[in-house]
């Protein structure tokens, strides 16, 4: 594949429809409320938008289910507000990349639809159905592999012995791409929308398209949903980087397009550069899931708060791991958070610093090598809502079917609502406060999801704008640094090093390139002492309003960030 540059020099910003803003009174974020948002992306300073899912779908999964690849979700908009949006966006600047589930469809999608009327057609072969095993009379799953929505992955299609396989929700049926006839639908799709002017694609679950051939029962041990999560079974296998590859082959080569991919499973970066070296790498980058979950929230329902710490030295060796692979050979993007977890800000900053850690955790993030991405609202230093009643976190299926589980293991109603306050992905979708009013000016009818409390105290667009110290007129100050073309030289092509990286409270790294750019960052509530023995030439970015630095020491106040020339 021949090397594509553009997003080089890009900002990225992800955008999940159906919290942004509302055109139309629904509740629901549509296309035209994104579009009338084009101006404050690119003021901000973003110029690559990657969306959520845009296709018609039974929202079971917020669009990832989806029932047409060919028809613009009807909450969203119409397909003329869907080519509205591409050429206004592109007039501004600004690049669009699709996000395309390859790993399922909703149960709605025809194919499934034909799959399960017609056991002859050519559909049945587009998905995994497999007859159950009987067991002293009773009908189990055909294997004992587990959704990532902590159920069986197989539901029964009723009134048979017969058993769909579903990685994700019951609602999401997985498809089959050893199926050559399979493949080619989806690079119908992915040309389609190529030919009317995307930018390229985030590649949904990509991890998890190629399964063990059999669909064996995995060795491992059943766990507490009594089936086994093992993804050896069903992620990142070699067959992933075939099926790619073709894809490569057959459409992405022909355009100039950004394809990133999510790999989840656990990949690791020697595995991930197989398919996002510059040479033969079929797509550009993967997001990994190393950087989030290092404050030790994953799976913490009952821990202490003690065992929830942030491990920065682990954050960090992370970051070096990726770019020590990575940097010579691939491109790499960097985020904090996306739509799948809660607010970064309630993660790793802190409310109670919210102004200082937001600034912190945008200079850490920027700085890195790669291309960043900011998710929506991080720009206003939105927390989680800790909405109030478990019920709340009902609006996704995973939550639905977690709870449960929990109530069976005995976690008290308190644990459970404590722990999904602290970690459901729901918290990072409640919708865009922009100002102070009735609902925070996203809609004017019922929003489908509760916004938090917080914007009727400033935390809002409008409030913020006007607030020179503000969360988001730094985004845009430190965006624009980011974009500079010698900054972004260094940054991209100069050689990291991570300073004192097992210093359990300061991030701090130093790029060696054009320039010599250093970034300081406190991740912690309270003060530390850091050894300084650099010249500082510059003091590009800072967010607080005087620098302690005394005979080599600096004296670093909760969350203080800097970003150095020495
Ligand atoms: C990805 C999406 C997530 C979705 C899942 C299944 O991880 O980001 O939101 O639930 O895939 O499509």
């Amino acid at each position: 594949m021949e090397q594509k540059k553009w997003w080089l020099d890009g900002v990225g910003y992800i955008i999940y429809p159906q919290s942004f803003l509302d055109s139309d009174g629904d509740g629901f974020g549509d296309l035209n409320g994104l579009r009338s948002k084009l101006d404050y992306l690119h003021d901000l300073g973003v110029n690559i938008l990657w969306i959520c899912p845009l296709f018609d779908s039974p929202m079971d999964d917020g669009g990832y289910d989806v029932r047409d690849y060919y028809k613009i979700n009807p909450l969203y908009g119409s397909d003329e507000d869907f080519s509205r949006l591409i050429e206004e966006a592109h007039a501004r600047g600004i690049r669009l990349l699709l996000d395309l589930t390859l790993n399922h469809t909703s149960i709605e999608h025809p194919w499934f639809k034909k799959a399960l009327a017609e056991p002859s057609s050519e559909e049945r072969g587009y998905y995994f159905i497999r007859k159950g095993r009987r067991v002293d009379g009773k009908l189990l799953p055909p294997n004992n592999w587990e959704s990532f929505f902590f159920t069986s992955a197989w539901e029964n299609i009723e009134g048979t012995d017969d058993f769909y396989l579903h990685l994700f929700s019951p609602k999401m049926p997985d498809v089959d791409w050893s199926n050559p006839k399979l493949r080619e639908r989806y690079h119908a799709i992915a040309r389609y929308y190529l030919d009317r002017g995307i930018d390229g694609f985030r590649l949904d679950a990509i991890a998890h398209i190629a399964k063990a051939p059999g669909l064996p029962d995995s060795p491992k041990p059943i766990d507490a949903t009594g089936y086994v999560l093992d993804v050896d079974m069903y992620s990142n296998r070699d067959e992933v980087l075939d099926y790619l590859k073709e894809f490569d082959e057959r459409v992405f080569s022909a355009y100039d397009c950004l394809v990133v991919g999510e790999a989840g499973g656990c990949i690791s970066p020697e595995r991930a550069l197989k398919l996002v070296n510059r040479k033969s790498g079929p797509i550009n980058m993967v997001f990994n899931f190393d950087c989030v979950w290092q404050n030790g929230g994953w799976e913490s329902i009952g821990k202490k708060k003690e065992e929830r710490q942030l491990d920065l030295v682990n954050l960090k060796r992370n970051f070096l791991r990726w770019y020590q692979v990575c940097h010579a050979e691939a491109d790499m993007p960097l985020y904090w958070c996306n739509h799948d977890h809660p607010r970064v800000l309630s993660q790793y900053g802190s409310k109670q610093f919210r102004n200082e850690s937001a600034k912190c955790l945008l200079i850490t993030l920027l700085f890195l090598y790669g291309t960043p991405f900011i998710y929506q609202g991080e720009e206003i230093g939105m927390a989680n809502p800790d909405y109030p009643s478990i019920e709340d976190y009902y609006a996704d299926p995973g939550e639905r079917s977690e709870v449960p589980g929990f109530r069976k293991r005995g976690y008290s109603e308190e644990e459970i609502l404590d722990y999904l306050q602290r970690t459901s992905r729901l918290s990072g979708r409640s919708p865009i406060p922009w100002n102070r009013g009735e609902n925070g000016g996203f809609t004017t009818g019922t929003p489908w999801l509760k916004l938090g409390e917080e914007y009727k105290h400033g935390i809002n667009v409008l409030d913020e704008m006007n607030d020179p110290w503000s969360i988001i007129n730094f985004y845009q100050y430190a965006i624009l640094k980011r974009r500079l073309p010698d900054l972004n030289e260094t940054v991209l092509n100069g050689e990291l090093q991570f300073i004192d990286i097992d210093n359990p409270d300061v991030f701090a790294y130093l790029h060696d390139g054009t320039e010599k750019l250093m970034v300081v960052s406190n991740f912690r509530p309270y003060e530390v002492k850091f050894d300084f023995y650099w010249r500082i030439k510059d003091v590009v970015l800072h967010n607080y309003d005087s620098v302690l630095l005394d005979n080599h020491t600096f004296t670093l106040r909760p969350f203080e960030s800097f970003l150095l020339k020495v």
